[in-house]
């Protein structure tokens, strides 16, 4: 082990252009060296995109997302997945009114190239128990891409889930529908097609609910063309039937769906979701901390007084 990592070192420095063991000082340096050279290798097995971009199909990712306190730390997270992603145009579509100026500079500072959207949803929704989470918004990225794009592949996500940067190579390639196991989701603790030897054969989900397309908002994909193909395609404003409502307004069959993930196999994305923020702010609010920065990371962090005057 010792002799293999020596070598390696040394085969680093030879391509640093440095000479000799020297500039390696200790043990803890050679740990640092050594995780950073696995990191690079497991990098470069993965992200086997990394080459000729341009060549590359585009995904849109459409995410909704609303203002709450757990809105910027929910975007930081994709965000950063998204980064190590070639070729990803971000819609981000927020349910509200009122232009975001932080996530506005944040999605600037990313890098991605993105749109953002206010899409909030219809009034008539907003006294219901149940809401139509997420619906104007996608369907508004939907109608940005109708006017906007012409071919590459669109998928719906969500901004809480957690997504490993191998599923938006999985999903480049879509020629009309593909989908793939979503995990931490229902009852079940997931979601996917059920295939044998390359074959529908089913569903496996903890909520069938008399669904023709029993699956999560975070297990498909969609090819652009193909959107473009069916002009009344749609979300409905129908809690628990968004993504079995958009998929039948598809006019696709189960046995059209191109299974991705090496057939149904490989989890990568998690129906994670973030507990809702308990922070009672109260002495922030204290006059005291007026012009100092106490005052500017409330704004920041989104605390509101308990009675607002
Ligand atoms: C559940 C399902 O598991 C998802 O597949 C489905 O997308 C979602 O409901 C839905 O109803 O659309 P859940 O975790 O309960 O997911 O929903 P959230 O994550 O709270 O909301 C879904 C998306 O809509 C999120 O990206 C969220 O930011 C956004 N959203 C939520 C809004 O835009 N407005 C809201 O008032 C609430
Ligand atoms: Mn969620």
């Amino acid at each position: 082990m010792m002799v293999w990592m020596i070598s390696l070192q040394q085969q680093q420095q030879q391509q640093r252009g440095t000479c000799g063991l020297l500039s390696i000082s200790s043990l803890a340096d050679l740990k640092v060296s050594l995780a950073r050279t696995v990191r690079e290798e497991l990098r470069r097995s993965v992200v086997v995109e990394d080459n000729n971009h341009s060549e590359l199909p585009t995904i849109y990712v459409i995410t909704p997302t609303y203002p709450r306190p757990e809105q910027i730390p929910e975007l930081t997270r994709l965000a950063q997945t998204l980064m190590n992603v070639p070729n990803i145009y971000w819609l981000v579509t927020d349910d509200t009114d009122t232009p975001n100026q932080d996530l506005i500079d944040y999605l600037t500072f990313t890098g991605i190239p993105h749109t953002y959207l206010n899409t909030p949803m219809p009034p008539k929704y907003s006294g219901h128990k149940v809401k139509p989470k997420g619906v104007a918004n996608r369907n508004a990225g939907m109608e940005w891409l109708r006017q906007h794009a012409s071919k590459g592949v669109f998928y719906f996500a969500d901004d809480d889930n957690t997504y490993d940067i191998r599923l938006f190579q999985e999903m480049r390639y879509t020629e009309k529908v593909s989908m793939w196991p979503v995990g931490l989701v229902s009852k079940e603790g997931l979601s996917t097609p059920v295939v044998s030897e390359g074959k529908f054969q089913g569903w496996f989900e903890g909520w069938i609910g008399g669904r023709t397309f029993p699956v999560d908002m975070a297990g498909f994909a969609v090819s652009v063309q193909y959107l473009l193909e069916v002009p009344n395609a749609a979300m409905p404003y129908k809690p628990g039937h968004e993504e079995d409502g958009f998929l039948r307004s598809l006019h696709i069959s189960p046995y059209d769906i191109e299974f991705k993930a090496e057939q149904c196999t490989k989890v990568y994305v998690w129906h994670t979701q973030t507990k809702k923020s308990r922070h009672q702010p109260d002495i922030i609010f204290k006059k005291k901390y007026d012009n100092t920065n106490i005052r500017v990371l409330q704004e920041l962090l989104r605390f509101q007084p308990k009675e607002s005057t």
